[in-house]
């Protein structure tokens, strides 16, 4: 589903911030992405919506790469992958329901479609009761779950999160990775940057660790349901 071969990339020429990254990520497949700040854990999630370009190497998703990629097939590039990044800020001024549905409006989807999917999404959610409220009337981790409806809501084929619990307490934590974990288990791939250490060995999904920009290990997914 995600393949990058000899991928780096460097913001200022001087430095990379990714250095001959090579991986493959299976669909379906939940991914943890971890390191230090500056490891380039946001810098590898950015290239895979074509939101940077790679100064080096492939990254190929859905059979083409994308590093390369231009113009109208990188919108075409998004429609199959959901991203949650802290700084996609929900619209303040549109109700929950208009944050999940906008995604689909642009898919020139009928108005009943819309609601129906939205409606569906949000009860997945635990948010079906809150879809009339503003965003700003919601808890810090319900605007998360609002952010995770709207990224999903198309059921993209991927999906990117760069610290989605950023800020919440212990139990939104989990409430929003068995979220994202759920959605791998209906087919879509993960990946999810995080600093929670916590995290990484509850679910023992397969970790990815970022070290000065290369990858330092890449530690299997394992049984931890005894
Ligand atoms: N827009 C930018 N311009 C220049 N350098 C950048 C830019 N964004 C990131 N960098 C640099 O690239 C490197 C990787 O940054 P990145 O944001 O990917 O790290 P990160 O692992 O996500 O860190 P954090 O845990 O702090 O979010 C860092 O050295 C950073 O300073
Ligand atoms: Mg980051």
């Amino acid at each position: 589903m995600i393949r990058m071969y000899g991928v780096s990339m460097s913001y200022l020429a001087s430095t990379y911030a990714l250095r001959d990254v090579s991986l493959d990520v299976g669909k379906g497949e939940f991914v943890f992405l971890t390191g230090s700040s500056g490891a380039g854990k946001t810098t590898l999630l950015k290239l895979l919506f074509a939101a940077e370009r790679s100064t080096e190497g492939q990254i190929i998703i859905r059979g083409r790469n994308i590093a390369r990629m231009r113009g109208a097939a990188i919108p075409e590039l998004r429609r199959h992958v959901g991203v949650v990044f802290q700084d996609f800020k929900l619209l303040n001024r549109r109700t929950v329901e208009e944050n999940v549905s906008v995604a689909l409006q642009v898919r020139g989807e009928a108005p009943r479609i819309v609601r129906a999917k939205a409606f569906q999404m949000l009860k997945q959610v635990g948010l079906q009761n809150r879809r009339h409220d503003y965003p700003l009337s919601l808890s810090g981790g319900e605007q998360q779950r609002v952010a995770i409806a709207r990224a999903l809501v198309n059921d993209p084929e991927i999906l990117l999160s760069d610290e989605p619990t950023g800020n919440l307490d212990p139990d939104l934590t989990l409430e929003i990775m068995d979220l994202l974990v759920q959605a791998s288990t209906r087919g879509t791939t993960v990946l999810v940057a995080t600093h929670e250490h916590g995290l990484l060995s509850r679910y023992g999904k397969r970790v990815i660790h970022l070290e000065h920009g290369r990858i330092a290990r890449d530690v299997p997914a394992h049984d931890v349901s005894t």
